[in-house]
């Protein structure tokens, strides 16, 4: 029990010693990481039930906290830093992103104005402006971080919104007599796309999803097509989601047929690439942005593979001044005498409070450098191409889609099987991650159940990918199918 200070924060010395101890605990959790499972075995409800219904009134003491945080909450952890995190598109967090993550804290700078943190607005245009440099964009694109990937598009669809000139920022979209507004993005584009549509008054029925391909990539003449017939029916066509790295098999839209036609007809053109884009580190990966002179805007994720820890991702467009027509609005409490000559950050978003993202990703970039960065990537690309390999050369397994990154969908289809291999992937899936020691995740490609592989992790090596291969082969044999 703590005495009359009870009402005051944790003292420096006290800082000091659990600080002390938590880095020692972070220490040794990522030298371990390996021999913890990836997925937690556990059922739904069982954290909360070893929670207490009601908040403490007194406070406790913090070595109490340390102990709960290792008996209740670690056991219900997916490990996301495990080097078998292979599941979705995962998001590892490096050290210097951690220890930035610390000082964030620490500091708790809101970034909403210049003056409320001169080093958090100007630290954000210069990492931006060298993201953009490495990633071998235009020099006339301009970058902002937000949270996500969803909230960067949701941006960039509101860009292509306010660019109609329809001053729906001021009229709304309800009882004007507006057109009804068209977006166009492939069926395999994310669906924080959608997400953004429906948050801005487009709707579900105003996203036209485009077929693709065989190798799962947008089409440019069906969505030639479909501008045309709602041209003819009095919808305005206002922005097209093109995406390089799909989320399901990473496939790249024709960034540049698609941009073509966009310029043609005058509508936006937005690529997300929230995953895949950070290649475009790596000299020989920039064809991955092959027409982006045709892009109005783009975002790339730091979180999901430039090992920034959740949460960062930087949206870059072309014109951030519709940006700033769409969003600011600079009430008097918010004025200040140098806003002319400096960026205010919330002038470019929803969000009015910002956090100092822009510090950690200074410290990764400014700790690895860029070749350090590339170089992980590339071996990242690498591993994931050996996976593939093993399983090419397996006639029991067969590759479902193209990889051009490090993303592998795979599927177990051995000879004379009669059973529903949709089913016997599923489980297979469930049974490999029931292991775990490696977590993957699958999509449904043309109706087939099909597994995803992501090597994407700073700590994912051959070892793991070597390791991968032992547990699915040595499951797949032994898994009982349904025939
Ligand atoms: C292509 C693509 N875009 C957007 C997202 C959404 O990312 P975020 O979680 O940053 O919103 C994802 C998530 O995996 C994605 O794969």
């Amino acid at each position: 029990m703590k005495g009359k200070e009870e009402y005051y924060d944790m003292s420096p010395d006290d800082f000091r010693e659990y600080g002390n101890k938590l880095i020692e605990w972070a220490s040794e959790y990522l030298k371990n990481i390996g021999s913890y499972k990836v997925l937690p075995d556990i059922e739904p409800g069982a954290i909360k039930a070893q929670l207490p219904e009601h908040p403490n009134y007194t406070g406790e003491d913090f070595n109490k906290i340390i102990d709960d945080f290792n008996k209740i909450i670690i056991p219900g952890i997916t490990h996301w830093n495990h080097p078998g995190f292979m599941a979705y598109f995962n998001s590892t967090a490096s050290v210097p992103g951690i220890l930035a993550e610390l000082l964030i804290a620490t500091l708790n700078v809101n970034g909403m104005l210049w003056k409320t943190s001169p080093s958090a607005s100007e630290l954000e245009e210069v990492t931006t402006k060298w993201l953009r440099e490495m990633l071998g964009l235009p020099k006339n694109m301009w970058g902002i971080i937000y949270d996500t990937a969803s909230m960067s598009s949701l941006h960039a669809i509101a860009c292509a919104r306010e660019k109609l000139g329809l001053d729906i920022r001021e009229k709304g979209l309800a009882g004007n007599n507006f057109p009804k507004l068209r977006l166009y993005c492939s069926e395999h584009a994310h669906s924080s796309i959608e997400k953004g549509a429906i948050t801005l008054g487009v709707g579900r029925d105003g996203v036209t999803k485009i077929g693709s391909d065989s190798q799962f990539r947008m089409i440019p003449e069906l969505l030639k097509e479909e501008i045309r017939k709602d041209k003819e029916q009095g919808v305005l066509p206002f922005c097209v989601v093109a995406t390089v790295g799909t989320t399901s098999t990473t496939s790249i839209d024709p960034v540049r047929a698609i941009g073509e036609i966009c310029r043609k007809e005058n509508i936006w053109l937005h690529v997300d690439s929230a995953h895949a884009g950070i290649t475009a580190i790596i000299p020989e990966m920039r064809y991955i942005f092959d027409g982006i002179e045709y892009v109005d805007s783009i975002v790339v994720n730091p979180h999901k593979w430039m090992f920034v820890p959740v949460d960062c991702s930087v949206l870059f467009v072309r014109e951030p001044e519709i940006l700033k027509r769409a969003f600011s609005l600079e009430p008097e409490y918010l004025k200040t005498k140098v806003d002319s000559e400096v960026i205010n950050y919330n002038d470019y978003g929803v969000q009015l409070g910002r956090r100092f993202r822009s510090l950690k990703l200074w410290f990764v970039i400014k700790y690895f450098g860029v070749d350090g960065l590339a170089g992980i990537i590339k071996r990242n690309i690498e591993t994931g191409k050996k996976f593939k390999h093993l399983i090419e050369r397996d006639s029991d397994f067969e590759i479902m889609a193209p990889a051009p990154f490090s993303t592998v969908c795979f599927r177990y289809n051995p000879s004379g099987y009669k059973g529903d291999l949709n089913i016997l992937n599923n489980n297979l899936m469930d049974a490999i991650n029931k292991t775990g020691r490696i977590l993957l995740s699958h999509t449904k490609l043309n109706g087939n159940f099909v597994i995803r592989l992501v090597v994407s992790g700073i700590r994912t090596e051959t070892e793991h990918i070597l390791e991968a291969w032992e547990i699915i082969k040595n499951i797949a044999h032994a898994i009982p199918g349904d025939q």
